[in-house]
C-alpha cells in the first residue's frame, strides 16, 4: 500500500466547534428565525427518516440464521436490472453482471485492488473528486493520476494507458453532468486501450436540471445518463462498471446498500474475491435493497425534500456574495466567495453554519466550498436567515 493522505475531515474540527457556538442575540423575530448552534452542511449525511417501505423489509428479514449470497440473490439482481431500464435508460443488462456492495465507498476504496491492480498500475479519475478514488488507487500500491481529460493521459498505448479510469456523474462535490455524447467519447477513447471504466453515479436521481437542459422529457430520461446508457455502450457492457448506492436516494446510509452493475466478466473478477473475503451484504440489507429499487414513490419524496432546500439556500448563498457553479444535480451546492475555501469556511462558520472546503476534494478546489442540502428544513431556513442577516 501507498501512504495514505490524512484524513480530511479531522482539519474541519476548530471550524465546527466556531459554529457550533454560534447564537443569535433573540431580540427580534429575524433573530429567532436564525436559531441557535451549528447548520452542518458540510459531510452530506441523510437526515431524513428511512422510508418505511424499507424498514419494513429490513425488519421482516430480520430471522436470518444462514449465510448471505455474495453475488446477491437472483431477485434482488433482477430487481437492479430492472431498475436500471426503469430510472436509467438502461434496459437489458445481464443479471449476472449485478452485485450488491456494502456501501458504495469500500467498493471504491478496493476495485483496484479487487481488479488485482497493483504497482505500476495507474488509476485514473477527476481533479476535483471525491477522495476515495485516490484511496482506492493508494491501498492497491497503483498509481493515483488526476486529469480531467483524457488527453491529460498523453499519446498512450494499450500498455502505457491507465488499468482503471473513475468518472462520478452528477460529480461530488461539483454537481456536473457528464452528457451522452462526453460518456461515449471516453468509452471509445477506453476500449481502444482496454482501460476499464468505473462510472459512480450515486447522485443520479437528484438532477435539478430543467426538460429544456436535459434535452429529453422527465419520462424519457428520468435521471442523469448513465454509463450503460445504450447510447453510451453501443449494446455492450464490456469494460464498463456503473456503481450506485441508495444511501442518498433513500435516505439509508445507515444500513451500508449499494450495487455495481455493468460486465458481467468484470463482476465476475470481483465476486471471486468477494466471496473468498466475506465481502457480503447482510440479508436483512438485501432485503431492505431490494425493496428501496422496486420503489419509485420515497425516491421522488426524497428528491423533492432536497429540491425546496436547495431553493432555500441557492438564493441565500447568493444574497451572501457567494457565486454558484456547476450544481446541475446531486446533493450540494458548489459555491465561491473569490477567496480561499478556508477563509469563507470561517466566515461561515462564524455564522454557525459549516461547510466542507474545496480543497478537500483537490487543489482546483481552493476557492470553492461544498454546501450539502442534507438538514433538516428548520436547519436550513436557519442557515438562510443567518446568512441574509
Ligand atoms: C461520489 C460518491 N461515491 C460514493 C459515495 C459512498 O456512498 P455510500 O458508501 O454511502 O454508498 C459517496 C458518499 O458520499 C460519494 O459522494
Amino acid at each position: 500500500m501507498t501512504s495514505l493522505p490524512d484524513f480530511p475531515w479531522d482539519s474541519l474540527a476548530p471550524a465546527k466547534e466556531r459554529a457550533k457556538a454560534f447564537s443569535s442575540s433573540g431580540e427580534s423575530s429575524a433573530d429567532e428565525a436564525q436559531g441557535e448552534g451549528i447548520v452542518d452542511l458540510s459531510v452530506g449525511t441523510p437526515v431524513d427518516a428511512t422510508p418505511a417501505v424499507v424498514q419494513e423489509a429490513l425488519r421482516e428479514a430480520s430471522d436470518a440464521p444462514g449465510y448471505p449470497q455474495t453475488w446477491g440473490t437472483p431477485d434482488l439482481r433482477e430487481g437492479i436490472v430492472d431498475w436500471f431500464a426503469r430510472r436509467r435508460g438502461a434496459p437489458g443488462l445481464d443479471p449476472d453482471g449485478v452485485m450488491p456492495t456494502i456501501g458504495s465507498k469500500e467498493l471504491v476504496a478496493w476495485l483496484p485492488t479487487l481488479l488485482g491492480l497493483g504497482a505500476g498500475d495507474v488509476v485514473g479519475f477527476p481533479r476535483v473528486a471525491y477522495p476515495t478514488y485516490d484511496v482506492g488507487a493508494r491501498i492497491a500500491g497503483a498509481t493515483p493520476f488526476a486529469a480531467d481529460a483524457t488527453t491529460a493521459f498523453g499519446p498512450t498505448t494499450p500498455s502505457s494507458a491507465p488499468k482503471l479510469l473513475w468518472l462520478n456523474t452528477p460529480s461530488n462535490p461539483t454537481g456536473k453532468v457528464l452528457g451522452v455524447e462526453h460518456l461515449t467519447k471516453v468509452v471509445a477513447w477506453a476500449r481502444a486501450r482496454g482501460v476499464i471504466v468505473a462510472s459512480d453515479e450515486c447522485y443520479a436521481e437528484l438532477d435539478w436540471r430543467s426538460e429544456e437542459e436535459r434535452g429529453q422529457s422527465y419520462a424519457e430520461l428520468p435521471t442523469t445518463p448513465s454509463i450503460l446508457d445504450p447510447r453510451v455502450t453501443g449494446g455492450s457492457t464490456e469494460g464498463l462498471l456503473a456503481v450506485y448506492s441508495t444511501s442518498k436516494q433513500s435516505s439509508l446510509a445507515g444500513y451500508r446498500a449499494a450495487f455495481v452493475a455493468g460486465d458481467p466478466a468484470l463482476v465476475g473478477r470481483l465476486l471471486e474475491v468477494r466471496k473468498h473475503a466475506g465481502m457480503i451484504v447482510p440479508w436483512p440489507v438485501q432485503r431492505a435493497l431490494l425493496a428501496a429499487v422496486r420503489d419509485d414513490e420515497h425516491v421522488a419524496a426524497q428528491r423533492e425534500r432536497y429540491r425546496v432546500r436547495r431553493e432555500v439556500l441557492r438564493p441565500a448563498l447568493e444574497g451572501f456574495g457567494m457565486r454558484i457553479d456547476d450544481s446541475a444535480a446531486g446533493l450540494y451546492l458548489w459555491a465561491t466567495a473569490g477567496e480561499p475555501c478556508r477563509v469563507t469556511v470561517d466566515r461561515l462558520a462564524d455564522l454557525g453554519i459549516l461547510v466542507a472546503p474545496g480543497d478537500f476534494y483537490g487543489a482546483p478546489g481552493a476557492e470553492h466550498v461544498r454546501v450539502a442540502l442534507s438538514a433538516s428544513d428548520e436547519r436550513i431556513a436557519a442557515a438562510a436567515a443567518r446568512l441574509a442577516r
